[in-house]
């Protein structure tokens, strides 16, 4: 078809992907010719899987597990917030032809909670991350570079909580695995960025002091969508906003470079990643 443009999610797994059942919901909404297609690449043909595209005439491909560090080494380009976050989760091309890598985690994360929680915004705050892998950094860096006040990050694996506070050394901090009650005193925001609570892994067991409706939680995990981190820091009284607008959210600026339509996030397409099963809407 004329004018057919085509686009991708590259990773290792990727048959369970949401990515192209959220863009081709978009493509259909907006009328465009297009596909996004699930792509498996493993450590091994990830550059290939890459040039292949391009060459097939790709406008962009999202990047997932386990590739996102590798991209990042990959690109002739990077945007600030991949530059921060040392990961690239999003491909476009210049017009020079020059391949960009954007991380688009930390704004999906921002505008989750703008969204979520009556136009939440960090700047000024005091914010509390547990866990220190790749998604906790982007989330960091995103909230450093949208002014918190406050940041500390708490991981089992203390070094990596440490790399993450030496973004910032004036306003970052790593504390203790686990966390005291004090490092929540004061806490405007708390992000689970571990793995705990999600399907198939161990259970979020870490206890929680009294938090009361000032203090916003979120959680990364969006399987399940009521993480047992929500419902603690429920029962804890803080308000809650659940990561599946993240995931949304993070789609939208690739969708806008490749198709050049800004897409919308709103409760239909919630539904149709909830309930969607395959890639086709
Ligand atoms: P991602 O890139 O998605 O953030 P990751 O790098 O595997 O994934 O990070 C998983 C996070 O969950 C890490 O912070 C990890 O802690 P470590 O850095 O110590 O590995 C945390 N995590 C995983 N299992 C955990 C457990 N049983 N107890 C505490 N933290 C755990």
């Amino acid at each position: 078809m004329a004018g057919l443009r085509l686009a991708g999610v590259i990773g290792d797994p990727v048959a369970h992907s949401k990515s192209p059942l959220i863009h081709n919901t978009w493509l259909k909404r907006a009328g465009l010719p297009g596909l996004y297609a699930p792509l498996r690449a493993t450590a091994e043909t990830f550059e290939a899987v890459v040039e292949t595209g391009w060459a097939m005439g790709f406008v962009g491909f999202n990047v997932t597990i386990p590739h996102k560090e590798r991209a990042y080494r990959l690109v002739d380009r990077l945007t600030p917030s991949a530059e921060a976050a040392g990961a690239v989760n999003t491909l476009w091309r210049d017009s020079d032809g020059g391949v960009v890598g954007d991380n688009s985690d930390g704004f999906g994360f921002l505008e989750n909670l703008k969204a979520g929680a009556d136009g939440w915004e960090p700047d000024g705050r005091s914010a509390v991350i547990l866990g220190a892998g790749g998604a906790a950094r982007a989330v960091a860096a995103a909230l450093l570079a949208a002014g918190v006040e406050r940041l500390t990050v708490a991981n089992r694996t203390a070094a990596r909580a440490e790399a993450i506070a030496a973004m910032d050394p004036e306003r970052a901090r790593a504390a203790a695995w686990p966390p005291e009650p004090s490092a929540f005193e004061a806490a405007d925001l708390i992000v689970n960025a571990t793995s705990l609570g999600m399907v198939g892994q161990p259970p979020f067991d870490l206890a929680l002091p009294p938090l009361g409706p000032r203090v916003l939680a979120t959680d990364l995990i969006y399987a399940p969508l009521d993480t047992p981190f929500l419902q603690a820091a429920a029962a804890a009284g803080a308000r809650t906003v659940d990561g599946l607008g993240m995931l949304l959210h993070q789609a939208r600026p690739g969708f806008a470079r490749w198709f050049g339509v800004a897409p919308t996030v709103d409760a239909a397409l919630r539904d149709a990643v909830l309930t969607g099963e395959g890639c086709l809407p």
